[in-house]
């Protein structure tokens, strides 16, 4: 199926190592799965999101750095992945010097946004894929990137580690989501919080679990991703878990993620 509005989500935590890379790709994966067609643009210099939908380097020909710094268009740079009705844009080192090669634009933050814009304005004309959701893979930093994404997204998800101390990495996070809607993007909403690396076993993930929960109540997913060694055996294979093993729990749980998603995404229309 297809709306003919796309849904712009960035994935971000400043925190590294929290699950953004692997929800992108697995998220994605479970959109493309239910009929949507979905974007992953790999906005990190780290690739990871690129390497683990089986991308090789040879094949990063074009980048979201030639987007954001070049103004290549999007579809030029847009490669398919062995999921079908999943797409991604790569990345590559390059985009570690994107903060230092757009410091003199005034214009640096929203070049990811103008750059979507002219592909979302062009995709029908050009007979290009009208995709249903756009899932941009934020480096861990609060830096150009993750700005240049927050200003291109309609909303925000957040996969926060069921650990000591997320939440104060997440008052810092929600703090950069005001100072956004103050000026780059007054629209940018929160689309939700999922807990990850959720450890059933371990006291302090349901602690953590409930804190969040009392801070950002509904926003908080009631779907949880479990710690599961399959979630991180996938990206070695290329492959998302969903394919690699789409009935262990991590991929259950990003499965039922999505669904809850559209879910809610329904009821906030119908309201
Ligand atoms: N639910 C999970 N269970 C077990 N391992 C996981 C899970 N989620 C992610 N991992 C593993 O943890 C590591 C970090 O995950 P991931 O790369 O998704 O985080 P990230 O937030 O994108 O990291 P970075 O900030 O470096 O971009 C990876 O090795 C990944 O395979
Ligand atoms: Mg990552």
């Amino acid at each position: 199926m297809s709306t003919n509005k796309t849904r712009i989500l960035a994935i971000v935590n400043q925190k590294g190592g929290v699950g953004k890379t692997t929800t992108s790709i697995n998220l994605g994966t479970a959109l493309a799965a239910v009929g949507r067609n979905v974007l992953v643009i790999d906005f990190d210099a780290q690739g990871n999101a690129s390497t683990g939908l089986g991308i090789t380097r040879p094949e990063r020909q074009l980048t979201s750095y030639d987007l954001v710094v070049d103004d290549v268009f999007l579809g030029e740079a847009v490669l398919h992945t062995l999921v079908p009705r999943l797409d991604i844009v790569p990345g590559d080192e390059n985009l570690a010097g994107v903060e230092t090669e757009l410091a003199d634009d005034p214009h640096r933050s929203y070049r990811l946004r103008d750059a979507l814009r002219a592909y979302l304005s062009e995709a029908q004309a050009r007979g290009l894929t009208q995709y249903d959701y756009i899932l941009i893979d934020c480096p861990p930093s609060l830096s150009a990137l993750t700005l240049n994404a927050m200003t291109a997204a309609n909303s925000v998800l957040v996969p926060l580690q069921c650990e000591f101390l997320a939440l104060e990495g997440l008052s810092q996070l929600l703090r950069t989501i005001e100072l956004v809607r103050g000026g780059l993007n007054p629209d940018l909403d929160i689309q939700g919080v999922v807990l990850t690396m959720y450890d059933r076993r371990n006291n302090l993930s349901d602690q953590v679990a409930d804190e969040v929960r009392s801070v950002l109540g509904a926003k908080v997913y009631n779907t949880v991703i479990p710690r599961n060694v399959r979630l991180s055996e996938a990206p070695s294979f290329g492959k998302p878990a969903l394919l690699y093993d789409y009935r262990c729990p991590g991929s259950e749980a990003y499965i039922r993620l999505a669904s809850e998603m559209l879910q809610r995404e329904r009821s906030l229309r119908s309201a």
